[in-house]
């Protein structure tokens, strides 16, 4: 069993019944997924569940996982998905895929957030490996750009198999890398208050805890009382 499943099965395990579960996206969601399809089926687990991206609703819905619509719901028990950087902070960078509106939507509005990584995620700094995603209204995309840019950030605008890369909110997504004396929290501070901006993937505050898997065990990260 590699990492990614190791920690998936670690986190399938910890579902309680009755839990109103959001399912994330990616490789490591995905091991999440069929962990917890599996549960579902041989246990008996009760769950219901509303998925982060159009490819994880028809993987849930293929392995037969109760599925909510957003529209159906206001809070969750929990929300397990991946992440692209981890900091020591449990700071995240999400993104790399096309569902940001709906990733942090879930993130913010669960009990818990669960991040299930390999160590290959742990950075010293969000950014460090990653450009950081912007997601704009298409209409803004030129002048949100202009603004990254007064705040010192080197920008593109995702490309995408057919030409402009389109999210699944209808958004089109910058790539932002900002020099590295920029602090996190002011960063998310000011993407969050940038006009024209959809999201983006600073995920700051909301982890609750990061399950990392390495040579086969799993350790678990969470935010101190001091980051909060
Ligand atoms: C999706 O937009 C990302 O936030 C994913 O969580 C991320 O790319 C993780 O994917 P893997 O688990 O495949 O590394």
């Amino acid at each position: 069993m590699n990492d990614k499943t190791l920690v998936a099965h670690h986190a399938a395990q910890q579902v309680e019944d009755g839990m109103a579960v959001g399912l994330g996206t990616g490789s490591t969601a995905d091991c999440f997924i069929e962990a917890l399809a599996k549960r579902h089926h041989d246990e008996g687990l009760n769950v219901t569940t509303v998925a982060s991206s159009p490819i994880s609703t028809l993987k849930a819905r293929e392995l037969g996982l109760p599925l909510l619509a957003f529209e159906q719901i206001s809070r969750l028990d929990l929300y397990v998905d991946g992440a692209d950087e981890v900091a020591p902070d449990t700071t995240l960078l999400k993104g790399r895929g096309q569902d940001l509106v709906k990733e942090k939507l879930l993130a913010s509005s669960s009990e818990r957030f669960w991040v299930l990584i390999d160590r290959t995620k742990l950075v010293d700094r969000i950014g460090a490996r990653f450009p950081i995603p912007v997601e704009v209204h298409p209409y803004a995309w030129q002048m949100v750009q202009a603004l990254l840019e007064a705040e010192g950030a080197k920008v593109e605008l995702r490309l995408g198999t057919a030409g402009v890369a389109i999210t699944s909110a209808g958004g089109m997504v910058l790539d932002a890398v900002f020099g590295s004396s920029l602090d996190v929290s002011t960063l998310n501070s000011m993407l969050n208050s940038l006009p024209g901006v959809l999201e983006h993937g600073i995920f700051h505050r909301l982890a609750t805890s990061v399950f990392t898997g390495a040579d086969g065990r799993v350790d678990i990260l969470q935010p101190s009382p001091l980051d909060n």
